[in-house]
């Protein structure tokens, strides 16, 4: 059964927009935990736009679930995690204009650094995971980097047109998912999901833990960060059951 880790970059996002002290993303971070989250993932960015190192560092104490930090290869945000030690990281690349994570890793490409920072993780007992499309090359690249885990970006599914376009791009990462599963790799999935698009991925047999943020935090402005997170438990629960 696929398990829930909320990311609660934009609950940070709401308090820097007045570069105030509330919401805290720790509050956050109890409640997800209260409503049954499997894990809090938190994106510490180079220009800490939302996340900032207090919050990785108390979360580090607080989060009893798995705390799953979400960052670039960068050697200042290396070091960081070094320090901190959460359970699991998940490479993503990183770009100061844009808007939110746009691609996945490019593995095969920044082979020798991803090498690296993969050994210096394990030294330190952290599990690593790689933000990548579901493509192959991305796919074996990981599994050569001797990563524990990837994390198939969705976002192209939650961007389709039509259904032709939905299923190229499911059928994409089931047979990602497949590949990932040969190559003995955990399978993760998030970008893009909403409570009204999870439905089929949450369907996909295999997939193991699911990273959603942006449509978790939308809903708990009107419904609470607990209730929201609840919700999206149950729907993962149903369609993973095959509902
Ligand atoms: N997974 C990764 C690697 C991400 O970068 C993000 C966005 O921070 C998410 C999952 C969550 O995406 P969303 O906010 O669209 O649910």
């Amino acid at each position: 059964m696929a398990v829930l880790n909320v990311n609660i970059d934009h609950v940070a996002t709401v308090r820097q927009a007045r570069l105030t002290d509330e919401p805290d993303p720790v509050w956050a971070a109890a409640e997800c935990e209260l409503a049954g989250a499997n894990g809090i993932t938190v994106h510490l960015r180079q220009d800490r736009r939302h996340i900032c190192d207090r919050d990785v560092e108390i979360l580090k104490e607080t989060v009893a679930c798995k705390l799953n930090l979400e960052m670039c290869m960068a050697e200042e945000i290396v070091k960081i995690a070094e320090r901190l030690r959460p359970e699991q990281v998940t490479l993503v690349p990183e770009k100061r204009a844009e808007l939110t994570t746009e691609g996945g890793l490019d593995c095969a490409k920044n082979n020798k650094r991803l090498v690296e920072v993969v050994k210096r993780m394990h030294a330190k007992g952290i599990l690593v995971s790689t933000f990548i499309a579901p493509q192959a090359e991305q796919i074996e690249a990981s599994a050569e980097a001797r990563c524990d885990a990837i994390e198939l970006h969705t976002g192209m599914y939650a961007n389709a047109k039509g259904e032709k376009e939905v299923m190229k791009r499911l059928a994409e990462l089931e047979a990602g998912k497949d590949l990932g599963i040969k190559k003995k790799l955990v399978v993760h999935a998030g970008h893009g999901l909403t409570y009204r698009n999870i439905g089929p991925v949450a369907r996909i047999a295999g997939l193991c833990e699911f990273n959603i943020g942006h449509s978790i935090v939308a809903r708990s402005v009107f419904v609470g960060i607990r209730e929201a997170t609840a919700e999206m438990i149950r729907l993962i629960e149903k369609f993973s059951r095959g509902g």
